[in-house]
């Protein structure tokens, strides 16, 4: 088989077998394609698009091209949730202890923070102690006596995906479909749960900017587990403000600790209701989503949620004394409020801005070495919906840096306004299973 002839053949919009899709996989991972090749290969695909089958043999491919963890042993289904990322996304630091709490097996292989967006590991290491490592029997052993394990992705899960990645990231062939999704999607299969559900976010902020998009992502990635034999199902979720109040690591992590005490804000409540139900079903501890929703509200109320968010703490090293008295968690030097200087009804808050402004405000990193501060980031204090006047407080910005006023006005800009009342929609647009 000779890697130009796949090249030519995809290049002329033919369907691909699943040998010549391994060869491809395989060789890459092996180093025994070069770039140049795999670039061709990837912009073909961009322009040609895949197939079902395709794609499947592709995501198939790529979850082989490393190990693979095995959960079996559990003895029951485990369940991953996944973001395609989002901004003031904490959804599963309270999602996970939730229906880990009810009895439910959870399990999450997560990435840090790049860009606006934030990571999971990066908000549980403002807990000190958290690990974020864990080997495959400490995993295997949490699930066991908690119900709840996250951790990163180490370097053997995926490697082709990792270089593929790299690839496209400068090759302009990130934005294809069947790329993205078999990218996601190998990447959650070889790390062993048998349930995912996804949270595909759409608008500003989101890889997705618009809801069709993200539907035709996410039905791609349903498909891929049907075809895989795993219960993936899907949510679709506006991104077109930041997700809850809190952007930034240790605000984030404060706002799930409320969110489980019962004072969330409520689009987040709403999605971790939602989500929660969904894993309650995937998971077969409820029959129907009703059921789940009356389950997850009862674990908020019960406190039986914070407990477990609690034990997972401390079963991964991290002090959980935090959990219970969140005021432990440093402030930032500086708490600045961002005043309004008009009056109206919020109709946009745009989440790309939010989360670059935290960036700079220092919690996040533009490069994979950098360090980030755990206390920095923006507090909105006004949501889509909301009626302002002129003088009101939009948000606080929490930093330890000086000299940052230009931050401030992105922020205070980032607030769109309209004259009249609007509805908020829901904040899960569809289910897709
Ligand atoms: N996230 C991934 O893991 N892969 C992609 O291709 C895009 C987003």
């Amino acid at each position: 088989m000779r890697m130009v002839d796949i090249i030519a053949k995809k290049r002329d919009g033919h369907e691909l077998t699943k040998e010549e899709i391994s060869f491809f996989v395989q060789g890459y991972a092996d180093n025994k394609i070069p770039d140049y090749q795999a670039s061709a290969f990837t912009m073909a695909v961009l322009f040609r698009g895949m197939t079902k089958k395709e794609t499947g043999y592709l995501t198939d491919a790529m979850m082989h091209s490393g190990e693979t963890v095995d959960l079996s042993v559990l003895g029951s289904v485990v369940v991953d949730k996944h973001s395609t990322g989002g901004v003031g996304d904490k959804t599963s630091l309270v999602v996970g202890p939730l229906v880990a709490s009810c009895g439910a097996k959870v399990a999450k292989m997560s990435g840090r923070g790049l860009g606006h967006t934030g990571g999971t590991l990066d908000k549980m290491e403002s807990i000190p102690g958290m690990r974020i490592f864990l080997t495959q029997e400490e995993f295997i052993n949490q699930l066991r006596n908690v119900g709840l394990a996250i951790i990163g992705q180490t370097a053997e899960i995926d490697p082709a995906d990792k270089k593929l990645y790299a690839l496209r990231d400068v090759t302009a062939t990130v934005e294809s479909i069947p790329l993205i999704a078999s990218s996601i999607m190998s990447k959650k299969l070889a790390s062993g749960s048998n349930a995912i559900l996804l949270d595909v976010k759409f608008g500003s902020g989101a890889f997705m900017k618009t809801f069709d998009d993200a539907k035709t992502l996410a039905k791609a990635m349903v498909e891929i587990g049907d075809e895989l034999h795993r219960d993936t199902r899907a949510i679709l979720t506006d991104m077109d403000q930041p997700l809850g109040f809190a952007v930034g690591n240790s605000l984030e992590v404060k706002e799930a600790i409320d969110t489980l005490n019962g004072h969330g804000p409520k689009d987040f409540i709403e999605l971790c209701i939602q989500a929660g139900s969904i894993m309650l079903e995937q998971a077969g501890i409820v029959k129907t989503l009703e059921e789940g929703r009356k389950k997850i509200e009862g674990q908020i109320a019960n406190g039986e949620g914070l407990k477990k968010l609690a034990e997972f703490v401390a079963a991964q090293g991290g002090d959980a004394s935090y959990i219970t008295d969140p005021s432990k968690f440093p402030l930032a030097a500086h708490q600045v409020e961002i005043k309004a200087n008009k009056a109206g009804y919020i109709r946009r808050i745009d989440s790309l801005s939010i989360g670059i402004s935290a960036m700079k405000l220092g919690a996040g990193r533009e490069t994979m070495e950098e360090a980030i501060d755990m206390a920095a980031g923006v507090v909105l204090r006004k949501k889509v919906g909301d009626r302002v006047e002129v003088g009101d407080v939009l948000a606080v910005a929490h930093t330890n840096k000086e000299n940052v006023e230009d931050v401030y006005k992105d922020i205070h800009d980032a607030f769109e306004f309209q004259d009249e009342y609007l509805e908020v929609p829901n904040i899960v647009h569809a289910y897709i299973h």
